[in-house]
This record gives C-alpha cells, sequence and structure tokens, in this order.
C-alpha cells in the first residue's frame, strides 16, 4: 500500500476537486455502476432493500446515478453516504430526494463509526474505490463489523492484476490530472486478486460469499447473510 494523493488534500483544494471530477469520468470508463447494480441484483435477489450505506462515499455522484436508476423499483430507500470529509453537494442530495430517497450525510472515519454503539441492521451496505486503502489488519477490523451491521455488502475495487495496471499508467488518455494519474497506479498496487476479501470475512458458514474479477480492470466482493 502506498499512500493516495488525493488522501492528503483538502477537500476545497483544487487538485482535489479536479481528482473527484477524474474520478466521476473514470467511474463511467470502467463501467462501475453497472458492476455494482449487478452485484447489488444478486446481493438483494429480487427484494426490495429500504436502507442503503456507502462507505467511502466520496461526492455522491455513484449513489445518485443508482438512485437514478433503481428509484422506480426500489423506492422510499434511506440512503446513508459515510466518508470522512463532507464532500456532498446541496444538488446531490436534492436529486436524491427528487427521486424519492431520503439521503444522510454521515462525515466520520469509518472505525470512528465502526466504534460507536449501533444495532442498526443495513439491508445493503457497499464501497467504490475505497477498501484498498486500508491494510490487511485493518480490512480484518472493518469487513468483522460490517458483518454484524449488513444482510449484504458489496464492494469494487481496483484488481491488482498486469492489465489493470497497465490501464492505470494510461489513465491520462481519459484526461486525468497528476493526483489522479498517481493515485491511479497505487490504487493497483494496493488493489485485490483471487479471494483475498473472502479470507477476511468472518464466519464464512453464515454467508454466501463470492469474489471475482468485473470488468477489465475491477474486482468486486460480494457478501450476502443466509437468512435462518
Ligand atoms: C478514491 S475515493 C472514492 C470515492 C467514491 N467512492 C468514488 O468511487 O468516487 C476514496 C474515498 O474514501 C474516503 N476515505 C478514505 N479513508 C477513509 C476513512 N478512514 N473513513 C471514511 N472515509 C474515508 C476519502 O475521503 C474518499 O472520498
Amino acid at each position: 500500500m502506498e499512500p493516495e494523493l488525493l488522501d492528503g488534500l483538502a477537500a476545497e483544494d483544487p487538485r482535489a476537486q479536479r481528482s473527484r471530477d477524474d474520478l466521476r469520468r473514470i467511474h463511467r470508463a470502467m463501467a462501475t455502476l453497472s458492476i455494482v447494480q449487478r452485484a447489488l441484483d444478486r446481493g438483494t435477489a429480487g427484494s426490495r432493500p429500504r436502507t442503503l450505506l456507502e462507505l467511502g462515499a466520496g461526492d455522491g455522484s455513484v449513489m445518485l446515478r443508482l438512485a437514478r436508476r433503481r428509484a422506480t423499483r426500489w423506492p422510499d430507500v434511506h440512503a446513508t453516504l459515510l466518508d470522512r470529509l463532507n464532500l456532498v453537494a446541496p444538488q446531490t442530495l436534492d436529486g436524491l430526494r427528487q427521486v424519492g430517497w431520503t439521503p444522510r450525510v454521515v462525515a466520520m472515519d469509518v472505525f470512528d463509526w465502526l466504534a460507536r454503539p449501533d444495532d442498526t441492521r443495513w439491508d445493503v451496505v457497499f464501497a467504490n474505490l475505497f477498501m484498498h486503502h486500508f491494510s490487511s489488519g485493518e480490512l480484518g477490523r472493518l469487513l468483522g463489523g460490517l458483518a454484524a451491521r449488513t444482510r449484504v455488502f458489496l464492494c469494487c475495487e481496483p484488481r491488482r492484476s498486469a492489465l489493470a495496471l497497465a490501464g492505470s499508467h494510461l489513465i491520462g488518455l481519459l484526461g486525468a490530472g497528476p493526483v489522479t494519474r498517481q493515485d491511479a497506479v497505487s490504487s493497483v498496487h494496493a488493489g485485490f486478486r483471487a479471494q483475498e476479501l473472502s479470507d477476511l470475512w468472518p464466519d464464512p458458514q453464515d454467508w454466501v460469499v463470492d469474489e471475482h474479477p468485473a470488468g477489465l480492470f475491477s474486482h468486486c466482493f460480494l457478501a450476502i447473510r443466509k437468512e435462518r
């Protein structure tokens, strides 16, 4: 793992704002939303989630795009956006309300959030380009805490592969700025492959767990609690 430049920049730093614009473009190029929707469909298996939590949600743009695609099938969702920085613009919150979802922003470090006593059981917790920020010790704590708080967890992360590494060096072709160009390479080095997340997920007998490559550059992990 190498520290990512974006993590060291203040929210209002123009380099950070440029990098978040880049991320929105990169998600479109990587078809993140389609990958997340496929995993959500498997995770929810036709049932309608009422509560969604996105970890490391950034500016909330992925949640908003998801809401616009899903609100007809999934009305009245309570959508919580957790990030250590408060980056969600009022227009993004308005967009979520306009489709009938109820947004809430939690500006908090994920480990502080995990340390709070909380017996909420989320229908779905998900994350994009977030889990690779953490060491395996931190991931073990994070996944253990999530297993106690959700019925479904999914994440879409960089794949640690030669192809993804080559792609990360070419990210400038999408117009990405210097922060994103460096972070893209770091994030592939810190990414995942094989069953690395599954091996850290607790109590496998209580869960259906699946971990697989997705698209050209992504790695997807899905855990679904077995109902008793
Ligand atoms: C690479 S960005 C991805 C943002 C968004 N998920 C996306 O895909 O566009 C990682 C996000 O995780 C947040 N983050 C990093 N470490 C965190 C922590 N310990 N607790 C909460 N948020 C964190 C950062 O502030 C940043 O917004």
